[in-house]
């Protein structure tokens, strides 16, 4: 059988982020940064170790910066030869290392992200292509996408991020339940969006990473609005389901829900304790803190 590679990731951009206004009333949620970096480029970085050179945003209004951001930026690299700051010359250069195209498409309304990778359907074609969420900041080593890819191959099949949620919280996740094929992977055969705990298939959350096949496309098209008055991505996954399978892979690393304030804290402090700049002088500074 001829094996497919991945060599396309949407990045559904197009949310309101209403959980973090006002800091996200004139810019994108995805552009608040974590120690240095703004959210949506860690997960570029990680779509790139994935073998991942086609990046596809689906954008809304005030998302500008977002195409800034990955945008040659000539006045400050400019500014930057002349004063001869050479390493933060090519820290800024080191974003785009020449080998990587960027597309962007417009999602008109909030919709729900099932009708935001819609919107992306004629970038990415008839090819299989990863979907990531950039508020899920999602640590491993080695990346998680990259973890994913890897059962991609093997399987040819669409895989999801899935990890063990407590049972309070199954209504903020897609949860799935299905056939166990080994401690990793489950051959997923129920997707519910956001359960209540006492309905919930089981405790397997869908995290913000996704691999699909096109077929996908066709089954979000087919679904009426769902919940919260969305088009759910995770309905459209249940459809494809009972045309191919579908697989969960629950992958080694964390998870930070930067879509939340407590999120974003708890990525802030970890990110910042390992950092190589800052991160000694952050942990002497959290030693002497009196919190408690
Ligand atoms: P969220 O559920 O986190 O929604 O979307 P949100 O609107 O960004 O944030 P809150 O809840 O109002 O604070 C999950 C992901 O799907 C994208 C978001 O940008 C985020 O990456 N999304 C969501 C879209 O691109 N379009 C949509 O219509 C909805």
């Amino acid at each position: 059988m001829h094996k497919v590679t991945l060599k396309k990731a949407v990045f559904p951009v197009a949310g309101l982020g209403t959980r973090f206004l006002p800091a996200t009333k004139a810019q994108p949620k995805e552009m608040l940064p974590v120690v240095d970096k703004p959210l949506i480029q860690y997960a570029v970085e990680e779509a790139y170790a994935a073998g991942i050179r086609h990046m596809i945003f689906v954008t809304g209004r005030n998302k500008r910066a977002i195409e800034d951001h990955f945008d040659t930026a000539y006045e400050l690299e400019t500014e930057l030869e002349a004063a001869g700051k050479q390493e933060l010359l090519e820290l800024v250069r080191s974003m785009n290392p020449g080998d990587m195209d960027f597309s962007y498409v417009r999602q008109p309304r909030s919709l729900g992200l099932g009708h935001a990778v819609l919107c992306a359907e004629h970038l990415v074609g008839s090819e299989p292509f990863a979907v990531l969420l950039a508020d899920d900041l999602m640590v491993g080593s080695p990346p998680v996408l990259a973890q994913m890819a890897v059962r991609f191959a093997e399987l040819q099949q669409s895989v999801l991020a899935v990890q063990e949620v407590p049972a309070e919280h199954t209504r903020r996740y897609g949860i799935v339940a299905g056939e166990s094929i080994n401690p990793q992977l489950i051959r997923v055969t129920t997707i519910v969006e956001k359960p209540a705990a006492e309905v919930a298939p089981s405790r397997m959350g869908v995290a913000g990473r996704y691999i699909l096949t096109p077929a996908v496309f066709r089954h979000i098209r087919k679904q009426p609005t769902g919940v919260g008055g969305e088009i759910q991505l995770t309905d459209g996954i249940a459809g494809l389901m009972a045309e191919e399978s579908v697989y969960a892979y629950r992958y080694e690393g964390k998870r930070y829900d930067c879509g939340s304030k407590e999120g974003f804290l708890e990525a802030t402090v970890e990110l910042a304790l390992q950092h190589a700049e800052v991160g000694e002088h952050f942990r002497n500074y959290l030693k002497n803190l009196q919190v408690v």
